[in-house]
């Protein structure tokens, strides 16, 4: 199969268009042929070596996490799926695999894809969109009338976020610059903050939940922002945080790191509101499998400033011919 590999950690031209064999398949696995893979920030960390403290891995290496596309077979105790159903899935660290023709992943990280979005579409909500998910539903408990405060609220798991917040009544305050203040508008913020102008930390205003999806700052930093008993959510997984999360159990603000799950039920929940018409991606780009465009994409996720998510469309150039 046609695929894309590191054989070491480096920079976005790391990578190499190469052949390797359709995955085998375990008893507990789905053979997906990939459509569509999403793009993370969680990519480029892993191509960089960023993590290679506690995400192991061994080369040549697929990256990519997140998938949609068609079942090709099922190992033998896998009940939930069958051939031709149309998918989407998480692939958990450090397995990954999405860059390449075919992945085999363990059934549970797999749901039936939202009918009404395409492959490419559907691509881009596993981890950005279980990241929202887990963070403002299972962490934050928000519910009608939550005050939410999003911080990145124009990036891959911010657009969701915004979104999920709107579809359970919260009012929502986004923060982004100033370039995306009507996209967030549009999502269901009802006010936008614009980073680069206002110090969101310093508002005279108090939230039930502060989302922080850029992941850049502490329950110290939003202190004065959380109501009593406010929780303060983060996908930065810094030292600070990891203590703040453990003291804050004693104390009536609470800090959580998230650690996004690779979990199906979840995925089934985001696909039942995206068939409700209650979450829709914003894709700023779709990129072709070729290494010229990998790479770009990959400067593009490094450069911070995604507007929504960027994914590849599993075109490969001889795919056909094979
Ligand atoms: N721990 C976990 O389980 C987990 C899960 C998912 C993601 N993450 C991490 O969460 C972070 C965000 O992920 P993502 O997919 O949403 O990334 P992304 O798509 O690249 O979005 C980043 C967003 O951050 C905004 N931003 C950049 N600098 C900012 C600043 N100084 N203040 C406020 N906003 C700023 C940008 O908005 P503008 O363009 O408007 O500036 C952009 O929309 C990444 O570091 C990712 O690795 C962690």
């Amino acid at each position: 199969m046609n695929a894309f590999t590191i054989d070491q950690y480096g920079p976005p031209t790391a990578f190499s268009a190469t052949k390797l064999s359709t995955p085998l398949l375990g008893a507990k696995e789905v053979l997906i042929k990939v459509h569509a893979a999403g793009f993370n920030p969680l990519d480029y960390k892993v191509r960089r070596g960023d993590l290679k403290s506690v995400i192991r891995i061994s080369f040549p290496k697929v990256l990519g996490s997140d998938v949609a596309g068609t079942v090709m077979g099922v190992g033998s105790e896998v009940t939930t799926l069958q051939p031709n159903d149309e998918v989407y899935a998480m692939l958990p660290a450090p397995h990954f695999g999405g860059y390449a023709e075919y992945v085999a992943v363990d059934a549970k990280h797999i749901a039936l894809k939202p009918k009404n979005l395409s492959f490419e579409e559907a691509s881009s909500i596993p981890i950005a969109g279980l990241t929202a998910w887990q963070a403002l539903r299972t962490k934050g408990n928000i519910t009608q009338g939550s005050r939410v405060l999003i911080n990145g609220a124009s990036g891959g798991v911010g657009t969701f976020a915004v979104q999920i917040a709107k579809d359970v009544g919260a009012q929502i305050t986004g923060v982004c610059s100033a370039a995306n203040t009507e996209l967030v508008k549009g999502l269901g913020a009802t006010d936008v903050i614009d980073y680069r102008l206002q110090d969101f930390t310093k508002l005279p205003y108090q939230y039930d939940v502060v989302f922080d999806a850029v992941g850049n700052q502490t329950l110290s930093s939003c202190k004065s922002i959380l109501s009593k008993k406010g929780i303060f959510i983060t996908t930065g997984v810094s030292f600070t945080n990891v203590l703040n999360q453990t003291l804050s159990i004693f104390g009536g603000r609470k800090s959580k790191i998230m650690m996004v799950q690779a979990d199906r039920e979840d995925l089934y929940q985001l696909a039942q509101f995206a068939e409700a018409d209650m979450l829709k991606p914003v894709i700023q780009k779709v990129y072709d499998a070729t290494k010229k465009d990998l790479v770009e994409a990959h400067q593009q996720l490094e450069g911070g400033h995604t507007v929504g998510k960027l994914v590849m469309r599993m075109n490969f150039p001889d795919a056909d011919e094979e």
